[in-house]
């Protein structure tokens, strides 16, 4: 048995070292917002009315995050703070539980530059549920899908090694298992799997570039489509229970983009798994009660 796990676990590390030498060419030219932080400063206390430089770059993170409904990201070249812009800082700040101002006021700007799932907080720019929420058209797993087995394929390379990312894994999975009727399983052979989690880096082939560290951490698709990424770049924490304040929390993280895999959309309950914000140094391991009622609303209608 235990020779038998070893060798597969060797077939898992060949695939990676292959995956590797075929595509690391494209990284290389990655795409990255490097000075968001720095053109979020000049635009603090800007508000309707006002043309700022930089305020392009606020358009497109509300944009990316579903405050904002361009489709076209030419749409949003100017710097001008219209009055779309202001509703999105309105619905943003409601969603974070800040001061509704419509103004980028200090507080807004500081939770702009946190780190953060790249999922989307909200369709087409309202809020819905006070608190748990489904992707559009509320996805999930066909009744006769509840044993998921799951893989590890990986593009890139992170300072985690295997056998903790593994762990990790194993330990966020579980905590969904617990409070449903989905068992998870892990396995070597990635055509078994219906869920496919792993670390990449820049621009990795689905149109959402991860952006170095910091910003985006991780990002996951609504179901049936089973992919989750973690952006290589950041410094994760192993599976033990120690999470330093430089690092970002694995387990933490993967717990929440499994709520994404099982479909369950963003939480405005911080003490919620399904925020999608998380501090350096942070831990949050276990299901709050929005989580729970989350996923026994979606699967039970
Ligand atoms: C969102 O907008 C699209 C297109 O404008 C529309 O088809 C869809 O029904 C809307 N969804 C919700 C949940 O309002
Ligand atoms: C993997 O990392 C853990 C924790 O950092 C360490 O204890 C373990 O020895 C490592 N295992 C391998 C196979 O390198
Ligand atoms: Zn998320
Ligand atoms: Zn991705």
């Amino acid at each position: 048995m235990a020779k038998n796990l070893l060798y597969l676990s060797k077939a898992s590390l060949l695939l990676l070292i292959q995956l590797l030498a075929t595509q690391s060419g494209s990284f290389t030219n990655a795409k990255r917002i490097p000075e968001f932080s720095k053109s979020l400063k000049d635009v603090e206390e800007s508000q309707e009315g006002q043309r700022v430089q930089g305020l392009r770059e606020v358009k497109h993170y509300l944009n990316k995050y579903g405050y904002l409904n361009y489709e076209d990201s030419n749409n949003f070249e100017e710097d001008e703070f219209d009055e779309a812009l202001e509703v999105a800082i309105k619905t943003y700040q409601t969603f974070f539980h800040l001061k509704v101002t419509g103004k980028l006021d200090t507080d807004t700007i500081k939770k702009m530059s946190m780190p953060r799932c790249g999922v989307a907080d909200i369709i087409n720019g309202s809020l819905t549920h006070p608190q748990f929420s489904f992707f559009r058209g509320e996805p999930k797993w066909p009744y006769y899908k509840r044993h998921l087995q799951y893989a590890i394929v990986s593009s890139a390379i992170p300072n985690v090694n295997l056998t903790e990312v593994k762990k990790a894994c194993s330990l966020a999975f579980g905590e969904w298992a617990r409070f449903s009727d989905f068992r998870f399983e892990f396995t070597d052979y990635v055509g078994h799997a219906e869920l496919i989690l792993g670390f990449h880096r820049g621009e990795h082939g689905d149109g959402n570039a991860f952006d170095g560290p910091g910003g985006t951490l991780a990002h996951a698709f609504p179901p049936t489509n089973g992919r989750l990424h973690f952006d290589a770049d950041e410094i994760w924490s192993d599976s033990s229970y120690r999470v330093r304040s430089n690092q970002v929390d694995l387990v933490g993280i993967a717990m929440h983009e499994i709520g994404h895999l099982l479909g369950l959309g963003h939480s405005r309950d911080e003490l919620a798994i399904m925020f999608p914000g998380i501090a350096k140094g942070q831990f949050k391991r276990s299901l709050s009660f929005d989580d729970r009622d989350g996923l026994l609303t979606l699967y039970s209608c």
